[in-house]
């Protein structure tokens, strides 16, 4: 069997790749730079909009859709008519919205799906890089508490998922714990051994900026799920441990990782 893996240049599917070379299972890409694809793997030059020529002759595909709207997603999903799809696809999925769009769409091209629906990937904090330089992460709803998930974890779900029989599951993929962002920012100055402090941010201001890269729309939402977090934070799934066999990662470990 061939896996086709999309995104493989980023955060999760650099992992799945890796998951997969290690389980011995031949693997291609879709990347739209050769240049950055991973070694070792079957390279395909290509967009995600049109799949097709790297959709020839594979049995599965581990699908990421980065876009903030599902227009295109037919024509993405239809070479992988009848074959296994494994999205990397989110929690407000159950409420529709773009996720919600996608799923829909994969559901009608094949049965051999498997949603990976994640609150939030832990590497949204990288955002907060440059503010972590100066010591202060100026941004909206500190008190917000985030099941935010490991990388590796979402990749680790996925291989099971491409290697064996996880049809029709809908998983909820989460860290081990909801942590406020305040904290996360708290952890990351552990993590570099220098203090780094949270700042709130008027909501308003954080629309405008965050509407830039993801549209007005996209961006109230966001602002407007974490202050709703405040109160009720993000649920905490065992679907990680069940199907992979190890507890998910802390975001204490993910700092240390990524900030040290
Ligand atoms: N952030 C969250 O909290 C969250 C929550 C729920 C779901 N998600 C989903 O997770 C996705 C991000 O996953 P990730 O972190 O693993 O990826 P990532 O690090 O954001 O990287 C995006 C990947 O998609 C590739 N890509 C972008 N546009 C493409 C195109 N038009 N054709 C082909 N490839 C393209 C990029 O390739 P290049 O190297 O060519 O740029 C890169 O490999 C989001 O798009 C979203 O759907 C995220």
């Amino acid at each position: 069997m061939t896996v086709l893996v999309t995104g493989a240049t980023g955060h999760t599917g650099q992992h799945v790749v890796a998951g997969l070379k290690a389980a011995g299972v031949p693997t291609r890409v879709l990347v739209r730079d050769p240049a950055k694809a991973p070694d070792g793997v079957d390279v395909v030059q290509g967009d995600i909009t049109d799949p097709a020529a790297a959709a020839e002759g594979v049995d599965a595909v581990y699908l990421l859709w980065p876009f903030f709207t599902a227009d295109g997603i037919k024509k993405a999903v239809e070479p992988f008519r009848g074959r296994k799809i494994v999205y990397l696809s989110a929690m407000s999925a159950e409420d529709g919205g773009v996720w919600g769009d996608v799923e829909a769409a994969i559901t009608k091209v094949t049965d051999h799906w498997t949603f990976l629906r994640v609150t939030g990937l832990a590497t949204n904090a990288l955002a907060w890089a440059p503010q972590v330089e100066t010591g202060v992460v100026r941004a909206p709803h500190g008190q917000a508490k985030r099941s935010v998930v490991h990388e590796r974890d979402v990749a680790d779900m996925a291989v099971k998922a491409l290697t064996e029989d996880h049809a029709k599951q809908l998983y909820l993929v989460t860290g081990p714990e909801s942590v406020a962002q305040a904290e996360q920012v708290r952890l990351i100055g552990e993590a570099l051994g220098k203090p780094v402090v949270w700042e709130e941010q008027p909501p308003d201001e954080a629309k405008a900026q965050l509407s830039v890269y993801m549209g007005a729309e996209f961006a109230a939402s966001a602002v407007d799920h974490w202050a709703s977090l405040v109160d009720d934070p993000e649920p905490v799934s065992l679907d990680v441990a069940q199907v992979t066999g190890h507890p998910a990662r802390p975001f204490a470990e993910w700092a240390r990782e990524h900030f040290s």
